[in-house]
């Protein structure tokens, strides 16, 4: 299935006895919901047209001064405290995002700032909604090849500062959150098998241009650059139905596993009916798929990682378990990865010890841009804001 796609790449764990392990994951999203009854008065949808089209029905709204780093860091507080380490026990955090609070510095900047601790390196990635499993690529690569031991890596946005809320096709999409899991480097057994060794298992990466310009933020460098996404939305339907099953089925293949041996896929959550084709694609049930995309919408590269951390909480991954997680997005990029849960799904609740008034990112003087929601939104989050 892999030739369909441009530019598969990567494969399995590098060195023969070292691979990576979770040991500390977390989320946080805005109080302010924006329901679908919101958005009729904004644009020309109805609920029906978005729950049916989508399964989205309804999204979380970044509050004045709250940003993609100001989530981030609120989400690898609570993935440190769930791995019982500090931020001192970090050597590298990697940030996935495509709404970063600024193009300099990078938001891993500012969330190493905000945890503390003087040792990770940190930097930003961009891959879009497939984000995530690049940037855990990037972690597990880091770790395997002996350049640290453990590795922050975090998915978050604040696309509701990225949306043309004049544009029903796009606005209706998108929402504000952040994940975050901590990576440990795991040396296994000589001899250890896929059917039963423990930590990240395979990847599964690809980049395919044709798509660029079908999802884009035409933004960057330039006076009067439009910092607003673009879709064509049909074009990246297809793209996302082609890619996922292909995507997450290479990786499964490179893991040695059938999709029978899979007990959890946490796909990104762009579109219920996407992920519907998934599960018919490579005849798996949708009991077994996590879906929160009715409460969140698209959250691009924070996406999974939140619905890692509410999947250990709503106890649907224990030890032992193989997951896989797919994403496709904006490039095209597409992204999977499988690995062996290894954690004590019960350290979750560790997370309760972090204090948010702890957590504070630096703000600019005088604030920024990215500070404040958008006019449009304020009348509906009145009220609403955590
Ligand atoms: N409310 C009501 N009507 C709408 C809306 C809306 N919010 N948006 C579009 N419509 C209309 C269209 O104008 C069109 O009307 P027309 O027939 O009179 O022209 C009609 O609904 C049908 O539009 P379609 O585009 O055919 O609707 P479709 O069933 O394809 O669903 C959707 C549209 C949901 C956007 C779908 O194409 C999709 O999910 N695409 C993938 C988008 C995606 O996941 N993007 C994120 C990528 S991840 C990243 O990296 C950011």
């Amino acid at each position: 299935m892999s030739e369909q796609r441009i530019g598969g790449t990567t494969g399995n764990t590098q060195l023969p006895y070292r691979t990576s392990h979770i040991i500390g994951w977390g989320h946080e999203v805005p109080a302010a919901t924006l329901t679908n009854a919101d958005l009729e008065k904004i644009v020309e949808t109805s609920d029906e047209w978005i729950t049916t089209r989508t399964g989205i029905r309804e999204r979380r709204i970044a509050a004045k001064g709250e940003t993609t780093a100001s989530m981030g860091a609120l989400a690898a507080a609570r993935a440190l405290a769930v791995a019982g380490i500090t931020a001192n026990d970090v050597d590298l955090i990697v940030v996935a995002t495509l709404s970063p609070d600024h193009l300099m510095p990078s938001t891993a900047v500012l969330i190493k700032g905000a945890l503390g601790g003087t040792r990770a390196a940190a930097f930003d990635l961009s891959a879009a909604c497939s984000g995530f499993p690049y940037a855990y690529a990037v972690a597990h690569g880091f770790l395997t090849a002996g350049l640290g031991q453990r590795a922050l890596v975090i998915g978050a946005e604040t696309l509701s500062r990225l949306v043309d809320w004049s544009d029903r096709a796009t606005c209706v999409l998108f929402g504000d959150g952040a994940g975050a899991i901590v990576l440990e480097a795991l040396d296994l057994e000589a001899g250890e098998e896929a059917a039963t060794r423990p930590g990240t298992l395979s990847f599964e990466l690809s980049a395919d241009p044709s798509g660029a310009y079908a999802l884009w933020i035409p933004g960057g460098v330039g006076e009067g650059a439009d910092p607003l996404i673009k879709m064509d939305g049909a074009k990246t339907y297809a793209y996302a139905t082609r890619t996922m099953a292909a995507v997450a089925t290479a990786a499964i293949e490179r893991a040695g596993l059938a999709p029978a041996h899979v007990d959890l896929v946490i796909p990104h959550q762009a579109n219920v009916r996407i992920i519907e084709h998934v599960s018919k694609a490579i005849d798996y049930p949708m009991e077994k798929i996590f879906v929160n995309l009715d409460k969140y919408g698209n959250t691009s590269a924070a996406s999974i990682p939140i619905a890692i951390s509410e999947a250990v909480a709503a106890g649907r991954l224990t030890r032992g378990d193989v997951f896989c997680t797919v994403a496709f997005g904006g490039g095209y990029t597409s992204g999977a990865f499988v690995t062996r849960w290894g954690a004590d799904p019960a350290h979750g609740a560790r997370a309760a010890s972090v204090d948010p008034a702890s957590i504070r990112v630096v703000r600019p003087e005088g604030g920024a841009k990215a500070d404040e929601p958008p006019s449009v939104l304020l009348e509906f989050l009145d009220g609403r804001q955590g």
